[in-house]
């Protein structure tokens, strides 16, 4: 019909002229297949039930996405102590027989063995499979809907890739004046990566974008060099930023423990070096409290307390004049000290800075643009050349102690998404308005 024909082409060229954004289209069977198998609400995992090894009770299957185990692109790497298996069509299907683990051999899936593997635990050559992997009663139809996702799992169809292009998103307060000097650095540190091949044979770019602007879908990735992330993004979008996002969502990674937590530090420094259990607040302090300013307007009451307590950011929100009346042991939590950070991080930013040629007005604001970079372009080349927005994400969370980060090491994981979590407690002197060098490191990870 001459209407489905128009529509087609009108596809075919938006396609052609946003080469970047996604134009994979999925098929109706292959987006609930999706939906079980990431555990979208109100999918069919709702309604399953799973039985594991040889329990007799049914557990609601709501818990057992498959991705939790074999991954967002059914690679098969996620780390729970098992090795599930690499459940691509492509890996299920090959035309001989596989070796998988334990020794176990089995010939290439159909439909129908797949459903048995699924229903009943039993492989391909009707072996029996680990009881880490859970009998699921879906329906012949709904696994049909899986096996048709698992056709294109590993597809690459997200926004902001190309053949030879890849654009990451900075989001940024255009009103802020360290914008500029981060953008200058992040330019030099795209230029200098695709100079010798960018990711893997793609050219990175960094796109200034709005907090509004971010939210729509025109960049593979993001970073929010300031502050954390904003609400209403995508869930799939991988997100670093610096500190945690007020809401946790699945892409998004922190580099830095959370106001909240460095709060929670500064408390256990006051319970552990004074034996202090109750921390007041700086607004209502009097002689001889320990209190915490959580704000800088309470700064003209707290100097009567004899030990004030604050985070980084508050300190420096507070104007000098006010710093200058907080008593002589006063403290200041901070997430990234120069002590933690790798002496090769440390020169390799200070050559990114001289080449932007920035002055040093911005120089905190710029490391963590330059941090949250280095933690992408790291996952970046560890996904590879067949890159996706989930790969990138399962690729964050497999990351162990990376040093190249303005930052303390960075670790993640499947269930932690906040790459360093403690803070440096160090000694404010109001006086001479220096911080002392050295301090002591509280872990917020226990
Ligand atoms: C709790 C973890 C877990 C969950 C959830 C899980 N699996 Fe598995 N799965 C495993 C493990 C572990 C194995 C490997 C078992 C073995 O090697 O004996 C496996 C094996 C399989 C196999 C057999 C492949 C082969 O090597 O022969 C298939 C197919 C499979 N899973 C599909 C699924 C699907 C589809 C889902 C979601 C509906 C799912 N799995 C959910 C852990 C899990």
């Amino acid at each position: 019909m001459a209407h489905t024909t128009r529509t087609s082409a009108l596809i075919a060229l938006i396609c052609f002229l946003l080469v970047p954004v996604a134009c994979a289209e999925r098929s109706a069977s292959q987006e609930r297949g999706r939906a079980i198998y990431f555990g979208d609400n109100g999918s069919a995992l709702d309604g399953a039930e799973v039985q594991i090894g040889a329990l007799t009770t049914k557990l609601p299957a709501r818990t057992f996405p498959c991705a939790s185990c074999h991954g967002r692109t059914g690679s098969g790497q996620s780390e729970r102590g098992v090795n599930p298996s690499q459940i691509t069509r492509d890996a299920l299907t090959r035309p001989y027989s596989v070796k998988e683990s334990a020794g176990r051999k089995r010939p290439p899936y159909t439909a129908a063995t797949f459903r048995n593997a699924v229903r009943n635990g039993k492989d391909s050559g009707g072996n029996a499979l680990a009881e880490a992997m859970p009998r699921f009663n879906f329906t012949d139809k709904q696994l049909a809907d899986i096996w048709a996702f698992l056709e294109v799992i590993d597809d690459v169809t997200d926004p902001g890739v190309s053949d030879d292009a890849i654009r990451v998103g900075v989001v940024v307060d255009a009103a802020n004046p360290v914008t500029q000097p981060q953008q200058k650095l992040l330019n030099v540190l795209a230029a200098d990566i695709n100079k010798i091949g960018g990711v893997n044979g793609r050219a990175l770019t960094f796109v200034p974008l709005t907090p509004k602007g971010a939210a729509g879908d025109t960049v593979f990735a993001l970073i929010v060099p300031q502050g954390a992330a904003p609400a209403g993004l995508a869930a799939d979008v991988p997100v670093i930023s610096v500190l945690p996002p007020p809401v946790a969502a699945a892409g998004a990674f922190a580099l830095v423990t959370s106001e909240a937590d460095q709060v929670a530090a500064l408390k256990r420094f006051a319970a552990e070096t004074w034996g202090v259990v109750r921390v007041k607040d700086a607004c209502a302090a009097r002689k001889g409290d320990t209190v915490l300013l959580a704000a800088a307007s309470c700064a003209g009451s707290a100097k009567v307390a004899s030990r004030v307590l604050m985070t980084q950011s508050v300190f420096a929100s507070t104007p000098p004049a006010s710093r200058s009346q907080l008593p002589p042991d006063s403290y200041v939590s901070i997430a990234a000290p120069l002590s933690r950070i790798a002496p090769n991080a440390q020169a390799a930013f200070a050559k990114t800075r001289s080449r932007a040629g920035n002055d040093k007005s911005a120089i905190l604001a710029e490391a963590d643009a330059y941090s949250a970079a280095a933690l992408l372009v790291e996952a970046l080349m560890r996904t590879g050349r067949d890159v996706s927005r989930a790969g990138v994400i399962e690729n964050i969370e497999g990351i162990r102690n990376f040093e190249g980060a303005m930052t303390p090491p960075l670790s993640f994981g499947p269930n932690r998404h906040v790459g360093s979590r403690g803070a440096e407690i160090v000694r404010y002197d109001a006086k001479t308005a220096t911080l002392a060098p050295g301090g002591t490191w509280i872990d917020t990870d226990m």
